[in-house]
């Protein structure tokens, strides 16, 4: 586990939450809809392109025809911005895309944004098109910049752009995200958050998460006062990492780290707000189900403690000390 100094990106965990998994929940365009449902009833497609604006989906639509058409093993994912040279046409690509599958399964090559591929990597998967016909491979590729690609490959895919997602439509997925989250907010600070980042639906979705504190959608995060709960969950996740990770047995560090914390809370520790605390240790992907179970225990006591600095400490000890008493 990564100690995150001042992240409160929280690992994205609403964007993989909430990648629509089928064409019921992508917002396309209707032509464009049609005709990936009629591929998928097909159970074919031909070699595709997706190109257009960051977060319009075009990852998304490709992961949903790779499930619906192929599987694991008949699959080959590569992302053109890392890996650029012709040696992953000549070595990886091309030669997955040689070998046919034992049964009617489409062999399904995915390169994410093949305009990273340098022009020669790009040319030599032109001869590759003219034979993968015949094996039932197919190539689906993605791009922001269609000029990147060479007019010869261009002319060998089925192109469709992505045009960017209208507010209501970002609103609308917006709303559904956060009622299913059983969020509080107003619509006034989603439609805040969707000018601000639109029309790029990732950074709309990564943003709102970021602004949820104690299941409540805060937009302007510089009224809250929380930098004393960011230096209290940093030393936390500290001793998580301890714990857990490195199976530190030295009890003495984390006496020491818990003074640290006592120092921070301070001479008025009702002033702290826990839950916002407990709120980053649950959602941090890196953080074992284990030790959120325990956490969620002492969130719910955090309501009725009369002492909630107590019931906090009582939280940690009991995940750094005692981790087993469930
Ligand atoms: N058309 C869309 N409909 C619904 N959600 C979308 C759409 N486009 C993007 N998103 C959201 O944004 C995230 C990023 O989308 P992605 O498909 O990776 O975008 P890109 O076009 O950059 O490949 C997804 O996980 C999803 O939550
Ligand atoms: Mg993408």
């Amino acid at each position: 586990m990564k100690v995150q100094i001042n992240d409160p990106n929280l690992k994205n965990y609403w964007l993989e939450k909430y990648r629509p998994q089928s064409l019921d929940e992508i917002v396309l365009d209707e032509n464009t809809k049609m005709k990936m449902k009629e591929y998928i009833d097909m159970k074919d497609i031909p070699h595709l392109l997706f190109y257009g604006l960051p977060g319009t989906g075009k990852t998304t639509i490709s992961y949903i025809l790779i499930n619906a058409l192929s599987d694991i093993d008949n699959s080959l994912i590569i992302n053109g911005s890392d890996n650029r040279g012709i040696d992953t046409v000549r070595n990886i690509i091309n030669p997955f895309l040689e070998c046919s599958s034992m049964d009617d399964t489409k062999r399904i090559a995915f390169i994410d944004e093949i305009d990273g591929l340098t022009p020669d990597a790009q040319m030599s998967l032109k001869k590759i098109f003219e034979d993968t016909g015949r094996i039932g491979s197919r190539i689906i590729a993605t791009c922001n910049d269609i000029h990147k690609i060479q007019p010869a490959i261009q002319s060998r895919f089925e192109i469709y752009y992505f045009k960017p997602l209208d507010d209501n439509e970002i609103l609308k997925r917006c709303k559904y995200i956060l009622d299913t989250e059983n969020i509080q907010y107003t619509e006034n600070d989603v439609l805040s958050i969707i000018s601000k980042f639109k029309p790029d639906m990732r950074d709309v979705i990564k943003n709102m998460n970021k602004l949820i504190i104690n299941r409540r959608l805060v937009y302007d995060i510089t009224k809250m006062n929380i930098a004393k709960e960011e230096t209290i969950l940093q030393i936390i996740l500290q001793m998580f990492d301890n714990r857990f990770n490195k199976n530190n047995q030295d009890q003495n560090f984390y006496r020491i780290m818990i003074t640290k914390i006592h120092e921070i809370i301070g001479t008025d520790p009702e002033r702290i707000n826990y839950m916002y605390i407990f709120n980053r240790i649950v959602i941090d992907e890196t953080i074992a189900y284990s030790v959120k179970i325990i956490i969620n225990k002492y969130m719910i006591n955090d309501q009725k403690a009369m002492i909630k600095s107590a019931n906090f400490m009582a939280g940690i000890y009991n995940v750094i000390f005692y981790p087993n008493n469930i």
